[in-house]
């Protein structure tokens, strides 16, 4: 009997909803080539669900979550609460849930440089010819969710507190060092030692994880000389191993060797549950407009179909697609030059279906 893979998806904010089309798109493209069969339930996140149930991550929408075999996610935010520092509900609140919630500790951020676009890098060709790097993100702890977290002394006093635990470092080690193993076989840990606590804990912890792997050489770099070293030498990387908020930091900043973050996917893996989402926001200035990078997304779809599925031949249908699509020229208007012809920048939805057609054929 044919299997159903369940997918819940979450399209949220800004261009979230446009990118999640084009990646749903794009998996109803592999269904039909493929024969498999997917089944889409729809989800309310982020600025999206507060404006409907005041609730940036309904409990509806979690347990969809845990009925479901993989999470598509769109984006999150909304300038409303950005330019409101005081606002108690946030959409950026959902999506911090929902990785805590599923136990989503590890995020998966490979960058890889397409060759015919290495000049949109602000980057020297030859520096970032070989980039093929994975950062792990460490996703559920580290400053982002330790207590307490508030204000005191009438409000003019702010606190947030960072938290890891030895085992909870362990586990996206462990994540780390096994992709390392299929890959080049090196591991940069990136933290603060010389002054964070929990950096400490982190380097200590790291190296012995490492013992088990003898094969994966590992080095460790303070967080400020790793986000110079990146944009130094960013080929010799092989997977980056950090804590939550240095890799949320470093993967923008990993994300320009690319040449748009818009080409970025990620995948959020925890012991039973994944989440897969391009690593870009919601751009909500470009909203509605037809004009955000689908791509990001549906190099997600890839990441779900290989991690979650097992479905290598369909997510390699999927990436082929991809790299066809901007080897034939076409672009999106944030990988478009002055040299593009306007006949090759082509909107969300048409790139979307481009690709759905390089993969059917
Ligand atoms: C990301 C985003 C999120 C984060 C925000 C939206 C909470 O920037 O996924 O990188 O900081 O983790
Ligand atoms: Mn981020």
């Amino acid at each position: 009997m044919k299997k159903t893979y369940k997918i819940a998806v979450l399209p949220g904010d800004g261009v979230g909803p446009e990118v999640t089309a084009q990646s749903v798109k794009v998996l109803e493209t592999v269904s039909e080539k493929y024969g498999h069969d997917f089944v889409f339930k729809e989800g309310l996140i982020g600025a999206a669900a507060i404006v409907k149930t005041k609730n940036p991550l309904p409990e509806e929408t979690l347990e969809l979550c845990r009925r479901s075999d993989a999470v598509l996610f769109g984006a999150v935010g909304d300038p409303m609460f950005d330019n409101n520092p005081g606002a108690k509900i946030r959409p950026e609140q959902g999506l911090l849930k929902l990785r805590k919630s599923l136990n989503l500790f590890a995020n998966l951020r490979p960058v890889k440089v397409y060759p015919d676009l290495m000049d949109l890098s602000p980057l020297k060709n030859d520096r970032i010819k070989h980039v093929d790097l994975l950062v792990v993100r460490e996703l559920t702890g580290g400053i982002y969710f330790g207590e307490p977290r508030k204000r005191k002394d009438g409000g003019t006093t702010a606190i947030d507190t960072s938290v890891y635990m030895k085992s909870e470092i362990e586990r996206a080690a462990k994540i780390a060092f096994d992709l390392a193993m299929r890959r080049k076989k090196k591991v940069t840990s990136v933290d603060k030692a010389n002054v964070l606590e929990t950096s400490r804990l982190w380097r200590k912890t790291v190296g012995e994880v490492a013992v088990k792997y003898p094969a994966v050489v590992l080095t460790h770099l303070f967080v400020d000389n790793a986000a110079m070293q990146i944009i130094k030498r960013p080929a010799d990387f092989d997977v980056i191993l950090t804590e939550n908020m240095f890799g949320d930091i470093l993967t923008d900043e990993a994300s320009v060797i690319a040449g748009s973050i818009g080409l970025l996917p990620s995948a959020s893996i925890g012991d039973e549950y994944a989440l897969y989402e391009p690593i870009h926001g919601a751009f909500n200035r470009a909203a509605g407009k037809n004009i955000a990078n689908p791509i990001g997304a549906i190099l997600s779809d890839a990441m779900m179909l290989k991690i979650s599925f097992h479905l290598q031949k369909e997510a390699s249908a999927i990436e082929g697609a991809v790299e066809k699509f901007i080897s034939d020229g076409f672009r999106t208007m944030d990988i478009a030059d002055k040299n593009t012809h306007r006949s090759k920048i082509l909107g969300t939805g048409e790139t979307g279906n481009k690709i759905s057609v390089y993969i059917f054929n």
